[in-house]
Order: structure tokens, then sequence, then C-alpha cells
């Protein structure tokens, strides 16, 4: 079976996909699939024949992207009904890095029997590229155009999880497109510390994108009414997207659950909930779990799967991983964040429909302690959707 898979992306995210599909393509079962790497270039151009994610370091010091080579060649979508799908063709021209335009020749991709999108972040991760993959009717993996739209968006994951009768942090979300840009900082720190104050928000704060992942954008507000701090962190997350979320910090570990349902017709499995239990205090200056503690800096932490937890904590764990999976019409993998209190509430942090995936990512360990290896996993997923 031919299997396109998808990699880099316009998110931020696009080297975290680098690596997490150089790990996929190294674990692929080669007797039965042959992988079309597709690379997608940070300004959206999708390439075949780019640099080999097999041949990149996934401890290298420095992450990978999707860059124009002279042997890429441009991939045309061909989404008109009764076609085999996927061309890479000489009908578009290639912009490299330095903005020089050129040719490519012409390679038919052929019949493609499924896609594998390993995109992070907005523009794969978001329903967009489901989206297309939808209109070129070919089977992909992973959730569907609603699910992966409601799950990027932290706002909207709030409300269906909510209705649902889920609980997560308390918090706000706030459209800063409605910011007066003339009186830039002062007016508007006073406006949103009045929203949090109405709102009941207890201190340290989270601010953060609402659409974004890898803790992009992510500041801590520590001290209470400190507008100053509070203004500055809604506006760097508004470098990201300009919906942006003011959640109350909870007192709580951080518990990730990988669920699994190879086939639409699956009931939803879930693994060992787990862990990412810090090596080292203070491992990244904002003192959480920020993008240098989990990409860059790999001495930071270590994953456990069990967490250590009362075992009917992490049987709550999973129940509430699965009830959300149902409540958002996830498909084929996601991985739940939750929040467990000290009194072992458990609460939903965020979704990620196309979690890390590197062989040492939570999800690929999560389902290794629970007795699926990782080429196992990324052959049932695939399995799952050929028609
Ligand atoms: N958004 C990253 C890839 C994750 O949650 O694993
Ligand atoms: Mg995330």
């Amino acid at each position: 079976k031919r299997i396109a898979v998808l990699y880099g992306g316009r998110a931020d995210e696009h080297p975290i996909s680098c690596i997490s599909t150089a790990g996929v393509l190294k674990a692929l079962d080669t007797d039965k699939f042959e992988a079309v790497p597709i690379g997608i270039t940070k300004d959206g151009q999708w390439i075949v024949n780019g640099e080999d994610p097999r041949g990149w370091d996934l401890n290298g010091a420095e992450l990978p992207t999707v860059k124009v080579t002279p042997e890429s060649r441009p991939v045309i979508l061909d989404i008109a009904l009764g076609q085999d799908g996927f061309f890479a063709g000489e009908h578009a021209d290639l912009t490299d890095a330095a903005g020089h335009g050129r040719h490519g020749a012409a390679v038919s991709l052929g019949h493609i029997d499924a896609v594998l999108p390993v995109l992070h972040g907005p523009y794969g991760e978001d329903g967009t590229v489901q989206g297309l993959l939808e209109m070129m009717n070919v089977p992909y993996v992973g959730c569907g155009v609603f699910a992966s739209a409601a799950c990027m968006d932290k706002h909207f994951t709030k409300v269906v999880l909510n209705a649902a009768g889920i609980a997560t942090a308390p918090g706000i979300t706030l459209d800063t497109r409605l910011f007066d840009a003339a009186s830039e900082f002062a007016a508007n720190a006073d406006a949103v510390l009045a929203q949090v104050q109405d709102a009941g928000l207890k201190y340290p704060l989270f601010v953060k994108p609402s659409r974004a992942g890898s803790s992009f954008g992510v500041t801590k507000v520590e001290r209470e009414g400190d507008a100053a701090a509070l203004i500055a962190a809604v506006y760097e997350a508004g470098k990201h997207d300009w919906k942006v979320l003011v959640e109350q910090g909870i007192n709580a570990r951080e518990i990730e659950c990988a669920v699994l349902a190879p086939k639409p017709t699956d009931e939803p499995a879930a693994s060992w909930p787990g862990e990412i239990v810090l090596d080292r205090r203070n491992a990244g200056d904002d003192q959480f779990y920020d993008f240098d503690s989990k990409y860059t800096d790999s001495e930071a932490s270590h994953v456990e799967v069990p967490a250590n937890l009362p075992a009917e904590t992490l049987e709550r764990v999973r129940e509430t991983a699965v009830k959300a999976f149902k409540a958002l019409d996830l498909a084929g993998l996601s991985r739940v964040d939750t929040f467990v209190t000290p009194d072992g509430e458990v609460m939903i942090n965020e979704i990620n429909t196309m979690p890390g995936f590197t062989p040492i990512s939570m999800y690929p360990k999560a389902w290794e302690a629970t007795g699926v290896s990782y080429t196992e996993l990324i052959t049932r997923l695939i399995e799952g959707v050929l028609r």
C-alpha cells in the first residue's frame, strides 16, 4: 500500500512535525507500506524529493525544516473527481528560500492508498488539510474536519467539553482585534484586568493563544493584579493568534492519556496515563514545561507511564479521556491532556489530535507501556482507514 506522509507545514510547530515524521518513517513497516513523503514548506509549498526525513537526527542541536532543494518537485493536488489523487508536476513553480522561482519536471505520484498527515498546529491539525483530503476522496489517518478544528481551538474545545459535562480550567477568552491600538498598553491592561476580576480567576494565570501548540506564546502570570505583566502576556499570545485565553492555573499534575480507535467503528481504547516528570527544577526560564524543555533540552524531563497515581485515579483519567474522545467526535488517535488535582479530580487541559509522534513522545510511549509497539501503532492507524 502506498502511503503519502505529509510533514512540515505552515505552523510554528513545523520542526516538531519534521522530527515526528523522521521517527514515523524510520519505524514504518516496509513489508506492508511504501511511504511517499510529501514535505510542506513553511510558506505552504508542497514538495516531493526534498531532503529525506529518515536522515534527520532526532537528537540534533538544530531542529529540521522542509527546504526546497534542486531535486525538489512541486506537488499538484488534483482534486478533480475521478482522478487518482496526488500528482507532482511541472505546472507549478517552486520558489526556493532566496525567492528564485523555477519549473519542476513532471512526475506523477500515481495512486495513493491513504494519507498520514503528521502535521501539528494550524494548517494541518486544525481541519484545513483534512477538508482538502475529504474533497480529494482519499482516506487519511486521524480526526476529521470538525474534531480537528474544535481541538485546535482551545476556546471551542472547552465549549464542547463543558456541554458534555467534562470539567476544564476556568478562564476567559479575549478578542485582541478589539483592543484599542492607539492607547496601547495602559487602557487595554485595565480592561483585561477588569475581565479577569469579573470572572473571579485566581492567580497564577496562564495566558495562551487559543490556536497554537507546543507552548508557543504561553506565559505564566504570577502576581495578583499585575496589569503590566498580564497585558504583556496577552500581547505575546496575540502574536500567535488574535484569540487569547486567560486561564486560572490549576494546582494539579498534568497527566496525559493516549486514545486509539483506528477504525471509525472501534470503541476508543485508552492507554495507561503518563506524566512528564521534570528532572531538573526550573527546566525552563518560565518555570513550566515550555518549548525548550519539550524539544531542545533532552535532559529536562522524561516520560513516566503509568503515572504514579492511585489505580482508581488512573482509571478516572482513562474514562474521562474516552468520554472526551466521543464528545468531540474524535477519530483514529488523540492525546488527551488532563489536570489531576491533589484530591483526584480530573479536568481536561487540552486535546492534541496529532500529538508529537517521535519514538520518545508521550503518545507512542504510553502505548508502548500499554502493550502496543511504535511500529504496530503506526500499522494499526494506517490499516484502520484503508478501503
Ligand atoms: N502539539 C504537540 C506536538 C503535542 O502536543 O504533542
Ligand atoms: Mg499541545
